[in-house]
């Protein structure tokens, strides 16, 4: 099975979880696409019936296109879960999130969910957070003084994220909130404590928000090579 087959079982396992009447956050990235996809078409075959909230313009134009029906946060008044992808999951299933530039708006729809589901396939699980370089959302005011600043925090050096484009004269990516992404590291796991080192980002001017989830997610549906399992944070 090659990864997005893997990725692709990750994504329709989720389902599972959600319930007619449900108001679902739709995460943002190439397994939860997967996720989006199947409410579509349980929508259409099976009589599901839930109202989306998306993270991201893309997953935005990808439910309209399946047929999901669209709210906010504000209008819904709260949601009972989220289903998003993670770049990393920790054994106490604190993430790294933010690959998909799509943080912030993860984090707020992350932040109003009861339950948030992540799915994923056995290459995000580590021990130690940080080989992923992490995520931030930073404002283009003065954005290299951020970026210098958060690199003296994390400890480690940090690049502006670029749209990777063919054409010779690159260009940053700008997110869906008009903001910047720095990643910080080099691919060595450097985060000992996350909920610190989330702090520190978060008191720096300049900063929007952080690819850390902590203490969010309670439910990891992990698909490898050999199937599909259920992890609960409890069980860790
Ligand atoms: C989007 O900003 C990210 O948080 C994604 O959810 C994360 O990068 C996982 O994406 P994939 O499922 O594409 O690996």
């Amino acid at each position: 099975m090659d990864v997005e087959q893997v990725k692709k079982e990750a994504g329709i396992a989720a389902v599972q979880f959600i319930e007619s009447g449900m108001r679902v956050g739709l995460g943002t990235g190439s397994t939860v696409k997967h996720t989006v996809i199947e409410i579509g078409r349980a929508m259409r075959e099976d009589g599901l019936d839930v109202i989306g909230v998306p993270t991201s313009i893309r997953t935005e134009r990808l439910a309209i296109e399946h047929g999901i029906p669209l709210s906010t946060v504000t209008q819904l008044g709260g949601l009972d879960l989220v289903i998003d992808g993670a770049d990393e999951f920790d054994p106490n299933f604190q993430l790294i999130k933010g690959g998909g530039a799509a943080l912030l708006r993860e984090k707020i729809v992350a932040q109003a969910s009861k339950r948030m589901i992540v799915v994923a396939d056995n290459r995000k699980r580590v021990d130690r957070l940080g080989a992923f370089p992490l995520p931030v959302e930073i404002t283009p005011f003065e954005w290299e003084d951020t970026l210098k600043r958060i690199s003296i925090v994390c400890g480690v050096p940090a690049h502006l994220r670029m749209l990777q484009s063919m054409d010779d004269d690159d260009a940053p990516l700008v997110t869906d909130n008009g903001n910047l992404i720095v990643d910080a590291g080099m691919g060595n796991p450097f985060i000992d404590n996350p909920r610190f080192i989330e702090s520190q980002l978060l008191h720096l001017a300049g900063v929007v928000e952080v690819g850390l989830f902590i203490d969010m997610c309670d439910t990891v549906v992990l698909a490898s090579q050999t199937g599909v399992n259920i992890l609960q944070r409890s069980d860790n």
